[in-house]
Order: structure tokens, then sequence, then C-alpha cells
């Protein structure tokens, strides 16, 4: 047996600890360094090239942590080839000794490496220091360890046989090389996209965001003290078509494990679908995409319940979750008191750099992200259906600052009811507290995104109502909750819709889609 599969404890850093201490001694460290230059990982070599872009960090756009290396077409097929050279031992060693290796890495990471990659996390992408220990430290370490339990659960998977025959399925890797795209906004999340397919004995390509290149580094960093042998997991920074124009015309290409949005998903998915003739076996595709994540609130319910959701949901990690809430249907007769409180809540709510303990809410991404959220905030203030009553301010100086916002409309097909905009804000629609079955309709028929939501309420009945009302307009659904904080090993973690294959993260169900069963029978 494996070891077992346990949660990492979460530190919870309280002020002066050696903890916080050591943390923010790291950061200041990164932070004050020399400017690093973060090469390419393929086959055995570290590639730089001429063409360095720069790293820098959302809180203080003016400070460069460092280049990357952008790589070209080139360095994308060098990728797939050092992938292929690796398959063969890689695929053949025993799945004990794959499983030693991402242990380890869960060991580096909960000790050696924590300070590091929390630090990295904190400086690349701006999450304060409690974000940074859910994500980097314990999700990641979650992920490789849950993984491996997983993992021998599936190996010990077979088939009965009968006297005089001997069933056998022997799990394989699949045949080729395995594509990771990973987002910005979780570094676990760019930890378990090449790892879980390696794990199971796959060969990885993997495209990190341009964004989280610099935690992308310590991984990799991880990746190889742990043990990864040089060529499993090669990491190309570039661009997405460098990528895509490579690996899609690739008769080796045998899967995609991608995290992004709802649009670069449905492009990569068509361009695999117009190459389809070119591949040997039909690629494995699992896309974990955007989401339009609900609160739903009862009228029986608790008022300081639904604004606690509300505010801890929507603006906790800068609402840039999947899962983050970013729309609510809260019923008139609990409006007044709601209003109140999540007035009350958000308006305490510290913002700035992610090194002040004290900053609950930090900088948003990058322009890109800032300027489209400052967008959807102006529509709501020219608009005659929406008001804000709280936040509504943004400012780029320095950072790239939004305050957290709420916008309150009467349209509930406003466009930021129905829109994903992954910043902090919400937008809440206050329904005619009789019409509770009319809006659960209304929320089903307005979900083109299923990632995740809540129930709130006091009433059983209405609580399973829900429940079956909504079964499709949520991969993960909470209820007295707010839809986030998902854990590895206790909610598996994906949507259906415009939010991906659900292929549930951190479960059997995605592992199972990075082997390729053969089914042996032998007759005596
Ligand atoms: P994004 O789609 O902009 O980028 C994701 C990755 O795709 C990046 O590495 C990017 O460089 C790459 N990419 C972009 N265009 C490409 C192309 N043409 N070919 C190949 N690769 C390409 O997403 P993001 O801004 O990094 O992340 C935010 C999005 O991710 C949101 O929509 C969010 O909901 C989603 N997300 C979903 C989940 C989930 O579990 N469902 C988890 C995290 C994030
Ligand atoms: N673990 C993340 C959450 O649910 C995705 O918040």
């Amino acid at each position: 047996k494996v070891p077992e599969a346990i949660n990492e404890p979460v530190n919870s850093y309280e002020p002066n600890s050696k903890e916080v201490k050591s943390l923010l001694g790291k950061y200041k460290e990164m932070n004050e360094q020399e400017p690093i230059d973060v090469p390419m990982y393929i086959g055995d070599k570290e590639v730089t090239t001429s063409n360095k872009r720069v790293l820098t960090s959302p809180h203080d756009h003016q400070k460069v942590l460092g280049h990357y290396n952008y790589g070209e077409k080139e360095h994308v097929s060098q990728a797939i080839e050092a992938a292929m050279a690796a398959k063969e031992k890689w695929s053949n060693l025993p799945w004990e000794e794959r499983a030693s290796i991402f242990l380890k890495a869960a060991d580096l990471i909960s000790g050696p490496y924590r300070d590091k990659l929390n630090a990295a996390t904190m400086l690349g992408q701006s999450k304060n220091v409690y974000q940074t220990e859910i994500d980097a430290a314990c999700e990641t370490a979650d992920f490789f360890r849950f993984n491996v339990q997983y993992m021998s659960e599936i190996y010990a998977e077979q088939p009965a046989s009968s006297p005089g025959v001997w069933n056998r399925l022997e799990w394989r890797s699949l045949e080729g090389f395995v594509l990771a795209i990973t987002p910005f906004n979780f570094t676990a999340i760019a930890a378990n996209l090449p790892s879980a397919p390696a794990m199971l004995g796959n060969v990885v390509v993997w495209k990190p965001a341009e964004t989280q290149i610099y935690s992308a580094n310590v991984l990799m960093e991880i990746f190889k003290e742990a043990g990864v042998p040089d060529g499993v997991i090669n990491m190309v920074t570039t661009g997405g078509a460098n990528i895509s124009d490579v690996v899609f015309k690739h008769k080796d290409f045998a899967g995609l494990h991608f995290t992004g949005s709802t649009g670069v998903f449905r492009t990569l998915w068509k361009t695999i679908a117009n190459n389809i003739e070119n591949y040997k076996s039909y690629p494995r595709i699992v896309g974990e995409t955007g989401g339009k994540d609900f609160i739903m609130v009862h009228p029986s319910s608790k008022a300081d319940m639904v604004a606690t959701a509300i505010a801890r949901g929507a603006f906790e990690f800068q609402g840039q979750k999947c899962s983050a809430a970013s729309r609510a249907y809260v019923p008139s007769n609990l409006w007044e008191a709601v209003k109140e409180n999540v007035i009350k809540q958000v308006s305490s709510f510290k913002m700035g750099s992610p090194e002040d303990t004290k900053n609950f809410v930090t900088a948003v991404i990058n322009e890109k992200s800032f300027d489209n959220i400052a967008e959807y905030i102006d529509y709501a203030k020219e608009s005659k259906d929406a008001e804000i009553i709280v936040g509504g301010t943004y400012d780029k100086s320095k950072g790239y600052f939004v305050s957290p916002t709420i916008i309150v409309t009467t349209d509930p097909k406003f466009k930021s009811m129905v829109e994903e905009i992954f910043g902090p804000v919400i937008t809440i629609y206050v329904y005619d507290e009789n019409k509770f079955d009319e809006t659960l309709t209304l929320l089903d028929e307005t979900s083109e995104y299923a990632l995740t939501g809540s129930i709130i309420s006091q009433d059983r009945y209405a609580i399973s109502h829900a429940l079956r009302k909504l079964e499709n307009a949520a991969g993960n659904f909470y209820i007295n909750d707010k839809p986030t904080g998902a854990v590895v090993g206790q909610q598996p973690f994906g949507g259906a819709r415009g939010s991906g294959t659900n292929d549930k993260a951190g479960a059997k169900l995605n592992l199972l889609r990075w082997v390729s069963a053969r089914t042996i029978k032998e007759t005596f």
C-alpha cells in the first residue's frame, strides 16, 4: 500500500510567528535579488534564447523579477523529441518508482521548498500569504499525494477470471505525448496538469501561462530535485500559436490537459478536430474552463450567513478563482439586512501588496485583466439597470488594484450577471421572495457555464428542490456555504457545460483519462 494521503496542514501564519517571519524573509530575499533568467527545460537542457521577455509583479508592475526566454516553434519540436526519447524508459519504470518521485516532491513542498514556492507565488501572481499557502503549498502537495493514492487504486483494479482462464488489465500510458497548458491563477494547477499524466507513465510538454512563469520555474526545480527524469516534463515558454502549430500537427499527440478560458479551449478543440486524421489515436481532451458561479438564497436563510458567503466567495483571491462567486440571487425579504451586513464586511477588507498580512485583497494579474474588469465596472456605472453599492474604484498607477465591487441589478440577464469577469466583482439580483422556483428556472437558463454554485437555506425542502432543479448548473454544489474552497481528496473539482469536460481534478476520474488499458485473456 502507498502511504495514506492526508491533506497538507494549512499554516495559519499568525502575526510574528516564526513561520510568517520565515516566509516574508524569503519574499524579501527574492524581491531584492538580481533579476533571474528563467530557462526553458527541454530534455536535459536548460535552453535560453535572445528573445527575453520581462516578468514583473502585478502589485508593483515596474518591479522586474526576471526574464523568461520566449521559445519558437523549433523549441516546441525539440520538447516533443525530448519527451518521446524519454517515453520508453519512463513508462516501463515500475509505477512505485514513479509514485516515489511525486511523494518526494510533495515532501519537498511541505518542507524545504515551502517558503520558496509560496514567495514566488506571492511575487509573480500577487497572492497574500494565506492565499499562497492554500494554493502553492497545500493544494500542490495534496495533488501529488492523492494522485499517487488514486494511481495505486487504478493499478490494483483487475477483472474477474474463471477456471482455466486468467483475465488481466494492463494499465499502460497513452501512445504518444501529452500537452499540458496551464492558467495563471493557481500554482497547484500548474503543478497538477503536467504531473498527473506523468505519474501514469506519460511524457509531457508543458506550456505555463506567461504570468505564472516565475513560480513555474520553482516547480521545475522541485520536479528535478524530486527525481523526475530529463525529458519527462518539458517546460516551454512560448505563445499559444507556436504550441498549437507544432503540437496539433504531430502524429504522436495523444492528449491535452488544459485549464483556462472557455474560448481558448474551444479553439484548441477545433484545431485538434481539424487534424484528427494525423494522429495515431483519438487524443484524450481534458479541459477545466470558465465559470459564472452563483449563490442562490432561499427566503428562509439567515442574512449574516448570506452576507459572509457573498463577501468571502466573491473576493477571496481577488475573485480570480474559477470557483469565485460572481452572481447572487437574494430574496426581497432578506435584501436590506444582507446589504447592510455585506457592505460592512467588504468595506473592512484592506487592499494592497501581498507581503502585508493585513491585506485581504491584492492586485489582479495584469493590465489586460485590469482593463477588462474596469470596463465591466464602468458599464455598470453608466447603466440605468445597475447600481454599485460598494467598491467601483480601480487604480493601475503602481499595481493592478481593483477594489472589491458589488453591483446590484434589476435585470437578471445584465451583462455582469451572465458573463465571466474573473476579478473582484459580484452582481446581485434581488428577486421577489414569492418567486423562488421561477428564479431557479431563470438561474438554470442563464447558466452557460456550470462550474460551482451554492444554495443557502434553512428549509430542507427548498435545498432538495434546488439540488434537483440545478442539477446541471454546477459540477461542484455547496449547501449553506460559499461556492469556493474545494480541497483535493474531499471535493473533486470540475464542471460541465461551458466550464469543462468535468473530469474532476484531484480525483481518480481525472487520472483514468491518462491511461490506455489493454485487456489480456490467457487460456490454459
Ligand atoms: P487563458 O485561457 O487566457 O490562458 C490559459 C492558458 O492557455 C495560458 O497558458 C495561455 O497562454 C494559453 N493559451 C492562450 N491561447 C492559446 C492558444 N491559442 N493556443 C494554446 N494555448 C493558448 O486563461 P487564464 O487567463 O490564464 O486563466 C483564467 C481562466 O481560466 C478563467 O476563464 C478561469 O475560469 C479558468 N480556470 C478554470 C478552472 C477550472 O477548474 N474550471 C481553474 C482555473 C482557471
Ligand atoms: N480549489 C479551488 C476552489 O474551489 C479551485 O476554490
